[in-house]
């Protein structure tokens, strides 16, 4: 039933995962090919593939899946399980909120990056001539299920990328979450070890959504370092979670420089990333930042408002006046 709660499911074996599922509905899967090689057999129900890439998350996409619906005659109780990672929880998040005019829907991320971050909060939809998530909904599905199992066959870039949406997360509400994590991921961890924290980042942004479905409030903050992270993706092309990696850095950095955040909390904060491999350093000039982050869509008049950190385990939001941001911008890179 679609509603505004955000349900989480955890598990934490593969084969957990079939009695988890909807009995009483009839399922149809939208997986992505490389998923459904490894782990499609744990989804005993038709298949529809994908592949994933920004550019295949179009309305053709969504078209050719449609289509493809119909010929297996899925009606509006049919129950649309999408598996794999952002893209394609996206495009079948979306696709299942518009089919029929909308049919009910769960999330199965198989990536680190989808389990803390994409395959939540209810935002779906799909590029359009290049732009990113030009046409979407909001549109909760029933339930996404997070079982870190998937991860075991995730490339080392890849789950790097989400570490870095992990600790953003624990970096906004959860000090202790964030202090243990960080040092576990600084010692060598397996995925056991890692799982509580997938689920606690999970069940952070969660929570911050059902507060806040449409943003208005405390959902703003899942966008801690993004502003700077949109501006490094855009400029040169670095993958999500690295450039999301730099923009928290040079948030906890503008944070100093205005005052709002103890130096020594930046330092932590910056340690712990380099120790843990995250990259750090901004591959662009201030002057390039500074002339992408002044077309931000946050910004409102003479200033952008930035996510910033006051203590690890607590931001707020803060309007930038432009002409300062621009004199602390050469000082952060
Ligand atoms: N789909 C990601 C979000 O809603 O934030």
């Amino acid at each position: 039933m679609v509603g505004n709660s955000v349900k989480l499911l955890n598990c934490n074996s593969l084969d957990e995962i079939s009695h988890l599922l909807p009995k009483e509905k009839r399922v149809i899967v939208i997986i992505d090919s490389n998923v459904k090689a490894i782990y499609g057999k744990y989804f005993p129900f038709p298949h529809i593939e994908v592949n994933a890439s920004e550019k295949e998350k179009s309305l053709f996409v969504v078209a050719d899946i449609a289509r493809k619906l119909m010929d297996l005659e899925a009606d509006r109780d049919t129950f649309l399980l999408a598996v794999g990672g952002g893209i394609t929880t996206d495009i079948a998040a979306f696709t299942a909120s518009i089919y029929f005019r909308g049919v009910d829907f769960a999330l199965v991320p198989t990536t680190l990056l989808s389990q803390v971050d994409a395959a939540i909060g209810g935002k779906n939809g799909v590029n359009l001539d290049g732009y990113k998530n030009v046409l979407g909904v909001i549109r909760q599905p029933s339930f996404t299920l997070i079982c870190p199992q998937f991860l075991k066959t995730l490339p080392q870039s890849d789950i790097k990328g989400g570490l870095a949406e992990m600790l953003k997360t624990l970096i906004l509400k959860d000090r202790e979450g964030y202090c243990k994590a960080a040092s576990l991921l600084k010692r060598g961890y397996t995925l056991e070890e890692l799982s509580p924290y997938i689920s606690r980042a999970a069940a952070i942004k969660a929570q911050i959504v059902e507060s806040d479905q449409f943003e208005n409030g405390d959902r703003k903050l899942l966008n801690l370092g993004h502003t700077f992270a949109h501006a490094i993706e855009k400029e040169i092309g670095t993958s999500h979670g690295e450039a999301v990696a730099i923009g928290i850095i040079l948030a906890s950095r503008l944070s100093v420089k205005l005052g709002i955040l103890a130096h020594q909390e930046a330092v932590t904060i910056e340690e712990d990333f380099i120790k843990i491999g995250l990259e750090t350093k901004s591959p662009i000039k201030p002057e390039h930042l500074f002339s992408s982050m002044k077309r931000d869509k946050k910004r409102s008049g003479d200033s952008i408002s930035f996510i910033l950190i006051e203590r690890i385990g607590k931001c707020t939001i803060h309007p930038v006046q432009i002409a300062r941001l621009e004199e602390a911008l050469y000082d952060l890179s």
